[in-house]
């Protein structure tokens, strides 16, 4: 940013309302927003910080149906789950709002109104695949086929989540529809486009040119799509979930996901500021930011500049600095295979400790390539860390005030040398941890933030005023004031970073005041200020706590493998009559123990209504005699005789076996007549 400005729009990427939050969302964009909104309001800088849920869009429709429910259901709980979560991690939002609000329904279709007028859109006629059952266009997400790379008959129409390539529905092999399971056909339909092929000069100049500053992971996603050569996109889509193209004839037709999301940032501005929302969006003085993943790059620094370019009356975002992605424990996280820590399901295993998932989040952010979450790395981080260093400074600074001083604030007399080096080494750390926020390297700042409690540690370890307090007390109290005052640092440069505990550091410490510009100074605490008992700002997390969470993943890692499991190949067509052939009829068991030497076997004596005889059946190992005595079964009576073990087995028991081999008996739902027919 070269000119000078007055205030600062912060946004976050608006999360699809199709699923809870985790830890990935909040390490590549909530976290980070967080912290730097936190610091320029320190700053007491006007800034806006703007959030909501993402309702639209093929996401949320496609979960609906999965659930049998509509997709309103689904916003309406994930957006209520979502919101929840952020609040309860300190995410401070001015409003978290929704895109399926009344303002931002009216403010996107205004938006497209304008573009339309202005002829800012292209219209085209194109084929796309049509549901004939159904009567309706299908999204790429709702045809699926095999893929022609892998084989894989489970590919979706945009990409095999198998071999990772992505498709056109156009290349999938035998294409059908997720909602029919009818074979699409090829239909004509009308769409506009933006002709973002028109603002390849623009944005070669904007982006390569004058934003040569944004991050090396941004700039150079942007390079690659302009050197590819731009083409209109699509703008709306046959869909009946989202806002409806306001236009004649465009019956059935909505606007494209990606066309009303961003401008949800601007409606909800206005939800919250519905006089003043322009000055946040308009004036040149403003500075806007967009805090987002990796996968929407293109969105913020192609796509939605180009609509506001387009509209004319907009500022374009000063910077985009996005973050790659989170894993955890070395896969992707996942949403559908439920491979993520969400953010409830945290807090209901590590209440209150919000703070430990923020610093390890930012610690290990993946700000220039992707990182894993590891639960080791979070144990160590929280013990070795937060505990030993930040925690263990605290606690020894506020004791031994109280030990010695009654929990008052010493009054200290002249520095000595040691003290002036110790105050040189901690003055500079705010300098530095400003020029790293302020070009978005969080996990650096932290670290230098941390830096403090390392001096005041080091600092306590090496002047040991409990060694001192027999023989010179006016020494034992400036070691002390000058802890305290470090201790108030570390309060106020935490507060972006680790807003819970800098609360409650402030309460222990009876700060009035936490300013950023305060950082540096040793006159924090008054001499004579009253200190509170010392609590504990972190505790040391043991090896029991992170085996059930690593335990947990296990889990998950197992279901995910059995539910991939293929249930057996379907078996060719049968006529009726080989199917009336089998007499199978409801039975009971009268008698069973095992075979002897055999661990599978069981025989058993059943009456079949037509008789009592023996059937040998393999289900020893997974049924005990006594539990099957009396029990109703269907049993098939006219397969031939056959020996086992050399006892003669008249018929078959019928058993249903799921994926993981589990047997279960096929029984009438009601207690019925032995020798009844099943047909
Ligand atoms: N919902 C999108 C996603 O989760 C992000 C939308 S960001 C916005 O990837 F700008 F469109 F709002
Ligand atoms: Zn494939």
């Amino acid at each position: 940013m070269t000119q000078p400005f007055k205030r600062t729009t912060v946004t976050t990427a608006l999360p699809y309302a199709n699923g809870p939050v985790h830890i990935g969302h909040l390490a590549g964009v909530y976290v980070p927003a967080d912290i730097y909104v936190r610091y320029l309001r320190l700053k007491k800088q006007d800034v806006l910080f703007i959030g909501g849920s993402d309702e639209h869009g093929v996401p949320i429709t496609l979960k609906a149906k999965k659930e049998g429910v509509s997709p309103q259901d689904i916003v309406d709980r994930y957006h209520n789950i979502i919101k929840q979560s952020f609040e309860e991690f300190g995410i401070t939002f001015d409003i978290y709002s929704r895109t399926t609000s009344s303002t931002h329904r009216r403010i996107a279709s205004d938006f497209f109104k304008k573009l339309y007028d202005k002829g800012e859109f292209i219209e085209k006629t194109s084929e796309q695949y049509y549901d004939e059952t159904a009567k309706q266009f299908l999204a790429d997400r709702y045809i699926m086929g095999t893929c022609p790379h892998c084989k894989n008959d489970k590919a979706y129409g945009d990409q095999c989540e198998s071999c990772g390539t992505s498709l056109n529905a156009t290349d999938l092999i035998e294409p059908y529809s997720v909602i029919s399971g009818s074979k699409p056909v090829m239909k004509e339909t009308k769409h506009w486009y933006l002709p973002l092929d028109r603002y390849e000069p623009f944005l070669k100049q904007w982006i390569l040119e004058e934003h040569k500053e944004w991050k090396p992971n941004v700039y150079g996603q942007c390079k690659s799509w302009i050197d590819m050569g731009l083409q209109p996109r699509a703008v709306s889509r046959d869909l009946d979930w989202g806002i409806p193209v306001p236009v004649d004839g465009a019956e059935g037709k909505v606007l494209y996901v990606w066309f009303d999301a961003p401008i949800g940032y601007i409606s909800n501005t206005a939800e919250l500021l519905p006089d003043s929302w322009e000055t946040w969006w308009k004036d040149p003085e403003t500075r806007l930011v967009h805090f987002i993943g990796k996968d929407n790059i293109v969105f913020h620094c192609i796509v939605f500049p180009t609509m506001l370019k387009a509209e004319g009356s907009f500022i374009l975002p000063d910077n985009v600095p996005a973050n790659e992605f989170l894993n955890l424990e070395g896969d992707k996280i996942s949403t559908s295979r439920n491979w993520a820590v969400w953010l409830h399901e945290y807090l209901q295993d590590f209440p209150n400790q919000q703070d430990v998932l923020r610093y390890v989040l930012t610690a290990n952010a993946p700000e220039t390539k992707d990182n894993d979450f590891t639960w080791k790395d979070f144990q160590a981080r929280n013990n070795n860390e937060l505990v030993a260093v930040f925690g263990n400074f605290i606690n020894r600074a506020m004791v031994l005030t109280h030990k010695y001083f009654e929990g008052k604030v010493p009054e200290r007399s002249a520095w000595t040398e040691y003290d002036l080096a110790t105050l040189e080494e901690f003055v500079s750390v705010k300098k530095d941890v400003e020029a790293l926020l302020d070009i978005f390297k969080f996990r650096d700042a932290q670290k230098e933030a941390m830096n403090l409690a390392r001096i005041g540690n080091k600092y306590l370890a090496d002047t040991e005023p409990w060694k001192l307090a027999k023989t010179d007390m006016p020494r034992v109290a400036t070691i002390l004031n000058l802890s305290l005052q470090i201790a108030a640092n570390l309060a106020i440069a935490f507060e972006p970073f680790l807003p819970f505990t800098s609360e409650k550091l402030r309460r222990m410490l009876q700060m009035s005041s936490c300013e950023w510009n305060l950082l540096g100074s040793v006159d924090l605490l008054a001499t004579g200020n009253h200190l509170r008992k010392p609590e504990l700002l972190f505790e040391k997390i043991d090896d029991a706590v992170m085996e059930q969470q690593v335990q947990k993943l296990l889990n998950t890692k197992a279901q995910n493998a059995s539910a991939e499991q293929k249930s057996a190949p379907a078996k060719e067509n049968i006529d009726f009559d080989s199917f009336a052939k089998m007499d199978i009829r409801v039975g009971r068991i009268l008698e069973a123990e095992r075979v002897p030497k055999t661990s599978k076997l069981m025989q058993l004596k059943v009456d079949t209504g037509i008789d009592q005889r023996t059937v040998i059946s393999g289900i020893a190992e997974q049924y005990k005699p006594e539990d099957i005595i009396g029990k109703q079964v269907c049993i098939l009576v006219n397969l031939e005789p056959r020996k086992l073990k050399g006892i003669e087995s008249q018929g078959m028991i019928l058993m249903s076996e799921d994926s993981a081999g589990k047997l279960s008996f096929v029984q009438p739902a009601v207690d019925t007549e032995n020798g009844s027919c099943v047909r």
